[in-house]
C-alpha cells in the first residue's frame, strides 16, 4: 500500500509515529518559513506541516502544489502547538511533520472546486459527476447508502431469505410505466423488454419453493421523472410464501427497526401505525400522508348546506366538497399577497376553482366571505374546526377527488413554510387495504391501482364484476414522512381469479395467454399463496441521509429529462448497429 494510514485516522495517540499519507491537496498555506498543507482523501483531512528546517527539494515540491493535486505525503505525528487545535476537525489535535512528499498526479484547472462550500449548479455538477462526487455531503451519502444495503442484507441473511438473481433482459412486467425496449439482433423485429421490477420472476421463484426470496433489483421505468423518481432506480424486492399481509409488514417492520436502529440511533415501537387507504384520503387528502404534522381535513359539507353562500352551497348540493384546513395561528403572517399566491398554487397546480378563507379574529370572523353566514353559522363553523382567535381556515369547494388533491398540496407546503415539523423526525406508517382498481375514464375501463396480480380482500371477492370500483386489494404501502417508500400486494395464486381479474381489466384470455401465458401456467402447477412487496432503496436513502432529491444519493443519475450529461447518454449509434439490428430511423427521430 502507498499509504500507512488514511487522512481521517491521525489523533493523539499516534503522536511520535510516523505516517504516510495520499490524498488530494484541498489547502496551501505558505507562511513564508511554514507552509501547512490540508490533504483529503474520503476519510477525512489531516494537516500537515512544511517545518521551517525542511530541505530544499521538499520546500521545492510543496510550491508547485496547487488544490486537487493528488499527493503522497511521509511525515512524524506532532501534537498541534497549544490554541492551534481544531475542534471541527477529527484530526485537528495533530499536525503531520513533513519529511518527504511526492506528487502522484496533477490537475488541471477545475470546472468547479471539490472542497468549496458552496455547491456548483446541479448541471455542472452531473457534468463533471466525479469531481462532484469528492465532494463530502456526496460521499456522506454514497457511504451511507452502502451501509444502508449492507443492513438490509444482514436483516434479510439472518430470517433466513434467499438471494436470487432475475433477468435484465426479459419481457415487458405490468408495473404501469412505458417500458424500456432492447431491439433484439439474433431476431429482427423483436424486443427484450427492461424489467419495470422483478415481480414475475419474484411469484415463479415461490412456484418454484425458494420461499424466502429477496433481491436488491434495479428497476427500469419510462416515466416523468420528478426529484423522487429516476429512470432506473433500485428496489429492495422480496416475497414470502404461506403468508398473509401481517407477515409482509411485520418483516418490513422489523427491517426498519434494525435500519432506524443502526443507522440513525432512533428506536422505532412497533408495530408502525397502520391506515387505511380512505381514511387517509379523508384525514390527508392522499395515500401517503405526512403524519409528522397535524393539520388534518376537516370535511364541512353538510355543515355548508346550511349555509346560503353560493360558491359552498351550490357544491354540497351538486353532491361534491366543502372541505377545509385550518393553519393554527398564521392569521398575521397570512397578508392578502400571501393568500393570493396560495390561491394562483392551487388553481394552477391541482386544477381548483379557488380558495376561500376566514380569519378568527378578536371579534369573529373575518374576511371577504364571512358577510356570506348568519352568526349561529359562524358560531357552528368555529366549533367543527375547533377555531381560536388567529386561525385561518382554508376552503375548497369541489369534487372529492380535486379537494384531496389541492389540500393535500396546501398541506403539504405550508408543512415545510410554517415549519411544522422537525425535519430529523423519522415517520413511518402503512396505508392499507388500497382500492383493486382504478377507472381511466378517458379510455372507459378499470386498470389495476398496484400491479394485476394482486389480490382482492377475501370479503370482496364476490363483488369483482358486480362492483369492482368498492372491490379493495391485500395492499400495502410503507410511507416514511410523506414519501410512499414501498409498496406491496398479497398475490392472487389461483389460475381462475387471476383470468377473472385479467377480463375485469379488459384483457382477453386469448390476450391474457399471450401476454402472461407462462405465469397462468404457472398458477396451475402447485403455486403457494404468497406475497411480497418492494422498497424504493433510493429513496430511503434519500429520506435517511435528510436530502431532499433523490439524485443526490445515486451516483450517475439522469437528469429530469432522462439524460446523463457526464457520458452524455442516450446518444446516437452507428449505422452499422442499427442495420444489424434490423432497424431503420424515421427522419424525425434521427440525427438531424
Ligand atoms: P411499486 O411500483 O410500488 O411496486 O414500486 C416499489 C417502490 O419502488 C419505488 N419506486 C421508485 N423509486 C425511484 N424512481 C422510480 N421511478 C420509482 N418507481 C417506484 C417506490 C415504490 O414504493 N413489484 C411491485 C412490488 C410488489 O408488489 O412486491 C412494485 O414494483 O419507493
Ligand atoms: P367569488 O364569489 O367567485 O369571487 O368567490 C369568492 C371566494 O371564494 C374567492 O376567494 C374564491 O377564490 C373562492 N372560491 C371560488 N370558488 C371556490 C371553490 N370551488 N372552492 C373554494 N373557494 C372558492
Amino acid at each position: 500500500m502507498l499509504r500507512t494510514h488514511t487522512c481521517g485516522e491521525l489523533s493523539a495517540k499516534h503522536v511520535a509515529q510516523q505516517a504516510t499519507l495520499c490524498g488530494w491537496i484541498e489547502r496551501v498555506r505558505d507562511l513564508g518559513q511554514s507552509s501547512f498543507i490540508v490533504i483529503r482523501d474520503r476519510y477525512g483531512k489531516t494537516q500537515a506541516v512544511l517545518p521551517p528546517q525542511a530541505s530544499a527539494s521538499l520546500r521545492e515540491t510543496v510550491k508547485q502544489l496547487k488544490l486537487e493535486y493528488v499527493v503522497r505525503a511521509t511525515g512524524t505525528v506532532a501534537l498541534r502547538p497549544a490554541g492551534q487545535e481544531n475542534p471541527n476537525m477529527p484530526t485537528g489535535e495533530i499536525e503531520l511533520h513533513l519529511e518527504s512528499l511526492e506528487i502522484l498526479n496533477d490537475c488541471q484547472t477545475l470546472p468547479f472546486l471539490p472542497s468549496s462550500p458552496d455547491a456548483p449548479s446541479e448541471e455542472r455538477r452531473l457534468q463533471y459527476r466525479y469531481l462532484d462526487l469528492r465532494r463530502e455531503p456526496m460521499q456522506r451519502a454514497i457511504m451511507l447508502r452502502s451501509q444502508i444495503t449492507k443492513k438490509i442484507r444482514d436483516y434479510f441473511e439472518r430470517n433466513g431469505f434467499i438471494d436470487i438473481e432475475t433477468p435484465i433482459l426479459g419481457r415487458s412486467t405490468p408495473e404501469g410505466a412505458r417500458d424500456y425496449l432492447v431491439p433484439s439482433r439474433v431476431h429482427p423485429g423483436q424486443f427484450y423488454a427492461l424489467p419495470q421490477s422483478p415481480q414475475i420472476y419474484k411469484q415463479l421463484m415461490m412456484i418454484a419453493g425458494y420461499d424466502r426470496y429477496v433481491q436488491i433489483a434495479r428497476c427500469f421505468r419510462d416515466e416523468d421523472l420528478r426529484a423522487d423518481r429516476q429512470p432506473e432506480f433500485t428496489q429492495l424486492d422480496m416475497e414470502m410464501s404461506f403468508v398473509d399481509e401481517n407477515d409482509i409488514m411485520g418483516m418490513i417492520d422489523g427491517l426498519m427497526q434494525h435500519l432506524a436502529r443502526e443507522i440513525l440511533g432512533l428506536e422505532l415501537t412497533l408495530p408502525l401505525p397502520r391506515m387505511s387507504y380512505d381514511e387517509a384520503l379523508r384525514r390527508f387528502g392522499h395515500d401517503a400522508p405526512d403524519l409528522r404534522f397535524g393539520m388534518e381535513i376537516i370535511d364541512l359539507t353538510d355543515w355548508a348546506k346550511t349555509t346560503d353562500f353560493r360558491v359552498f352551497r351550490g357544491a354540497a348540493d351538486a353532491g361534491q366538497f366543502v372541505r377545509a384546513l385550518n393553519v393554527k395561528g398564521a392569521a398575521e403572517e397570512f397578508s392578502r399577497k400571501r393568500i393570493d399566491e396560495l390561491t394562483t398554487f392551487v388553481q394552477e397546480d391541482f386544477n381548483a376553482k379557488g380558495l376561500a378563507w376566514m380569519k378568527v379574529d378578536a371579534e369573529g370572523w373575518s374576511g371577504p366571505i364571512a358577510k356570506n353566514f348568519s352568526e349561529a353559522q359562524l358560531q357552528a363553523l368555529k366549533q367543527r374546526v375547533a377555531g381560536e382567535r388567529g386561525d385561518v381556515i382554508l376552503f375548497v369547494a369541489d369534487s372529492y377527488e380535486t379537494s384531496c388533491r389541492t389540500l393535500h398540496g396546501l398541506r403539504r407546503r405550508l408543512g415545510a413554510e410554517l415549519k411544522l415539523y422537525d425535519p430529523r423526525e423519522m415517520n413511518f406508517s402503512w396505508v392499507v387495504r388500497f382500492p383493486m382498481f382504478a377507472r381511466d375514464e378517458e379510455e372507459n375501463r378499470w386498470s389495476a391501482m398496484h400491479h394485476p396480480f394482486t389480490a382482492p380482500l377475501d370479503e370482496d371477492l364476490s363483488k369483482l364484476e358486480s362492483d369492482p370500483a368498492s372491490v379493495r386489494a391485500k395492499a400495502y404501502d410503507l410511507v416514511l414522512n410523506g414519501f410512499e417508500v414501498g409498496g406491496g400486494t398479497i398475490r392472487i395464486h389461483d389460475n381462475q381469479t387471476q383470468q377473472r381479474v385479467f377480463s375485469l381489466l379488459g384483457m382477453s384470455p386469448e390476450e391474457a395467454e399471450h401476454r402472461f401465458g407462462f405465469l397462468l401456467g404457472a398458477l396451475r402447477f402447485g403455486a403457494p399463496p404468497h406475497g411480497g412487496i418492494a422498497l424504493g432503496v433510493d429513496r430511503l436513502v434519500m429520506l435517511f441521509a435528510g436530502l431532499d432529491n433523490i439524485r443526490d444519493c445515486i451516483t450517475f443519475p439522469k437528469t429530469t429529462k432522462a439524460q446523463d450529461l457526464m457520458t452524455d447518454a442516450p446518444n446516437v449509434v452507428d449505422d452499422k448497429q442499427l442495420r444489424e439490428l434490423g432497424l431503420q430511423l424515421r427522419r424525425s427521430a434521427g440525427t438531424e
